[in-house]
């Protein structure tokens, strides 16, 4: 079982007093061993794309690449990254509600397959290339999703895709294209589901939505992407997600659609990075206001704000001090009461203590506020 933080104490300390404070540390075994876990589980005809915006750092991807993953990218930025790598044509998918032309400029030159969000892509597309170019679409269903956590956002009013009951406007005004080919469908609405039986219910809803449009309006797929959202433990109590149970029923889920005989594609960021990242930072100080008491630490959600979107926070504990029984507000350095990394149960705390938060592999430094009060980047150490 993976654990919620990937260095134990003497490592951290060791990397604290190396590196200096705060700064993230990546374990090149743990999202190894996260990409081996779920990809000896899955059928293969499941592709495994790793979504770069978790985590765009360089050693990440060259370790997924030389895993034989493919990559999901939202950005020119994150589709410069993976040309870096080099890879062979078919392995980067290029996503995103607002696509700029010359993105999607970049993203036709590399090779990659666009997951067109409407017809405003398609029809850029076609203006832009000059032969039959395959693209997928993505759709946003109909069907009731009920996400939780709000990060994708579920059912209801989405900026992503085309909604599921304007596909056959989109078809309509597609046919007038000369270019694009619509050969793949793209649907990602749930995210951080840690119950593999529910991401399954999705998935069989998606293949149930390109059943309908394959027979109703005769597209045929060549792969169908089912986007990440596989879910990892953020507290001792939470069960990881059953990979095992996950590749059966996709398993399952080809047999019983044997209309389609691509490829699915599974495009998992927080799943193959979280677990391997670690934050470690010190505390400054220490104040008791009014009956709390708070940690003031040396970063908060500059470099992490992750607990202020969702409520949630990482897991936490103080390097070399063992179990706690002292409630702290943790807080950063920054001058705006939204600064909090959560409510934690810890050991006595004094200033110069060092913090380990773990999970913190993905939506990290890259989804934090660096820029705010203008602190030092923290340096991103790859251990291996
Ligand atoms: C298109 C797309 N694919 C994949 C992902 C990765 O999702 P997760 O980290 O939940 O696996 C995201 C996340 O926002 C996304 O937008």
């Amino acid at each position: 079982m993976t654990s919620l933080f990937a260095f134990d104490d003497a490592t951290c300390q060791n990397l604290a007093e190396a590196h200096g404070t705060p700064c993230f540390a990546y374990s090149g075994a743990t999202a190894a061993e996260q990409f081996g876990s779920l990809r000896a589980v899955l059928p293969p005809r499941v592709r495994l794309a790793y979504a770069v915006k978790a985590n765009p750092h360089p050693g990440l991807l060259a370790r997924f690449a030389s895993l034989g993953a493919s990559f999901d990218c939202a950005s020119i930025g994150e589709l410069e990254r993976v040309e870096a790598l080099a890879l062979p044509p078919g392995r980067t998918f290029f996503a995103g509600p607002g696509k700029r032309e010359a993105e999607l400029a970049k993203a036709l030159t590399m090779g990659v397959r666009v997951q067109a969000e409407g017809f405003e892509d398609l029809a850029r597309i076609d203006a832009l290339v000059d032969r039959p170019t395959a693209v997928n679409l993505r759709v946003h269903p109909a069907f009731e999703i009920d996400e939780g956590n709000r990060i994708i956002g579920g059912s209801g009013p989405s900026a992503f895709g085309v909604d599921e009951e304007d596909v056959p406007v989109l078809l309509q005004q597609a046919a007038s294209l000369r270019h694009v080919r619509i050969q793949g469908l793209h649907v990602f609405v749930a995210s951080n589901q840690r119950d593999a039986a529910k991401l399954l219910a999705i998935h069989g809803a998606v293949l149930g939505l390109a059943k309908r449009l394959h027979v109703t309006h005769g597209l045929v797929f060549e792969q169908i992407d089912l986007g990440g959202g596989l879910g990892v433990p953020y507290a001792p109590a939470q069960a990881p997600i059953g990979v095992r149970a996950l590749g059966h029923g996709l398993s399952n889920l080809l047999t019983a659609h044997s209309w389609f005989t691509g490829e699915l594609i599974l495009e998992p960021g927080r799943f193959l990075a979280g677990p391997c990242g670690v934050y470690l930072a010190r505390v400054v100080r220490i104040k008791e206001s009014r009956g709390t008491r708070f940690a003031i630490l040396e970063g908060g959600i500059n470099h992490l704000i992750r607990p202020l979107l969702t409520g949630e926070p990482f897991p936490v504990r103080a390097v070399g001090k063992g179990q706690g029984e002292f409630q702290y507000t943790l807080t950063g350095p920054l001058c705006t009461s939204l600064d909090r990394l959560g409510e934690v149960c810890l050991p006595r705390l004094a200033a110069s203590d060092l913090l380990a938060f773990g999970t913190t592999g993905a939506y990290g430094l890259n989804e934090g506020m660096t820029h705010f009060l203008s602190h030092p980047v923290p340096p991103e150490i790859w251990v291996d």
